[in-house]
């Protein structure tokens, strides 16, 4: 199977992308992905760069079963989008800040993450920074349902 990349981006890269990052990463391994898929996040501002997961996100991602600990926020950069074959946006603020970058001619797959969730009430990730503990573990809930519904997509192109 060809190498898959996929790049999960939020505004801040320390609450939404970085979950999706760790819940991708689980799911891609249990289905035996791990070899086939290069994962990464990024945020779309740079406040954040050099940080760590949002301890609130840390905290309701370990509740779950997922650590991202060891994640650290970057900003996305031109070379993102010749790298990456899947670049998912968590809202639409997100996706129009990254067309609004994304050079000429670019060949990557410019979505909204929850394009995949089967069945999502919500089109976007609502970003859970300025809310309560509910809005982290609903962020949680729903990057599990688009990341079983990618790894769906992708297991379905790549049937030999
Ligand atoms: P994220 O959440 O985009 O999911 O990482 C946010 C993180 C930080 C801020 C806003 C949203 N902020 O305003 O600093």
């Amino acid at each position: 199977m060809k190498k898959i990349s996929i790049l999960f981006v939020c505004l801040g890269n320390i609450c939404r992308s970085p979950i999706a990052e760790g819940v991708f990463r689980k799911k891609a391994e249990a289905a035996n992905l791990n070899n086939s898929i290069e994962i990464d996040s990024a945020g779309t501002a740079a406040w954040h760069a050099g940080n760590p997961p949002d301890t609130r996100m840390i905290e309701a991602a370990k509740e779950r079963g997922y650590d991202i600990t060891n994640l650290r926020a970057r900003q996305v950069n031109t070379n993102d989008f010749s790298k990456f074959d899947y670049i998912l946006a968590m809202d639409d603020e997100n996706l129009m800040d990254l067309e609004d970058v994304s050079p000429e001619g670019t060949a990557a797959n410019l979505k909204l993450f929850l394009d995949y969730a089967n069945g999502a009430k919500e089109r976007e990730v609502p970003d859970p920074y300025f809310g309560g503990a509910d809005g982290f573990f609903h962020v949680i809930e729903l990057v599990e349902s688009a990341s079983d519904g990618l790894i769906k997509e992708i297991l379905s192109e790549n049937q030999s």
